[in-house]
């Protein structure tokens, strides 16, 4: 299976949400990454449901939406009723995360647990048997923008073999300082989905910008 790309609209203009989403409609992303942020967990707030509906009624691809927000269970149901296809929770942020991935499944989603930078991911390997997805944060979650932490790259590749070696059906996500230089190589790594805000929507021709990211071995030198 080729990997999967996961632009994040937290970096869209919200001026034209609807244009950009059509962009993204018409381009070969595979997900829409939606940032819940709630100025507890992490420092920043972002956007809340209604956002999120309205995106659902115009997005022609599942909607993968990220809580970044402390005591995830307060909502879950809400997040599925807004339109949420995969709903990924903070290792961090849940004190049973066997109860909640397990709540988010039983609603009909797919389940994914995100780690921020300094979780390992042995941390995972009894919870691994219920989750659909891990996303590994490659900066601090909060902002768009920043800058990919490196020492992150060790446990895509210690996450790899844990998922390998149990057998696992879970996809290996990556948020954070993605673009278009180190995609292939962290699709090379083992990454089956990439999110990516800032280098998609700063982009001058996004849904180009997207296509490199879903084909990085074809990417020009220079490029
Ligand atoms: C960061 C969010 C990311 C963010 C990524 O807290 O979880 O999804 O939008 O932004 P870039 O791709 O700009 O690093
Ligand atoms: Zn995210």
């Amino acid at each position: 299976m080729s990997h999967l790309v996961a632009p994040s609209i937290l970096s869209a203009d919200f001026g034209h949400l609807e244009r950009d989403i059509v962009m993204l409609n018409n381009s070969v992303a595979d997900w829409i990454h939606c940032d819940i942020m709630d100025g507890l967990f992490v420092p920043n707030l972002s956007f809340g449901f209604p956002v999120v509906e309205y995106v659902k009624k115009i997005s022609a691809k599942p909607l993968d939406v990220h809580l970044m927000i402390v005591d995830p269970d307060r909502y879950l149901t809400r997040w599925k009723k807004a339109g949420a296809d995969i709903l990924t929770v903070q290792y961090e942020a849940c004190v049973h995360l066997h109860r909640t991935v397990t709540e988010i499944r039983n609603l009909g989603m797919k389940a994914g647990i995100a780690v921020n930078p300094h979780t390992p991911v042995c941390l995972l390997e009894n919870v691994l048997p219920y989750a659909d997805m891990i996303l590994i944060m490659t900066v601090n979650p909060g902002f768009g923008g920043q800058s990919f932490i490196e020492v992150c790259l060790d446990k895509i590749t210690a996450l790899r073999q844990m998922i390998d070696k149990g057998g696992f059906d879970i996809l290996i996500q990556v948020d954070g300082g993605v673009d278009t230089h180190n995609a292939d190589m962290l699709v090379k790594a083992g990454v089956d989905v990439l999110v990516a805000g800032s280098t998609v929507f700063g982009s001058s021709d996004p849904a180009e910008t997207i296509k490199l990211l879903k084909y990085p071995e074809e990417k020009k030198p220079g490029e």
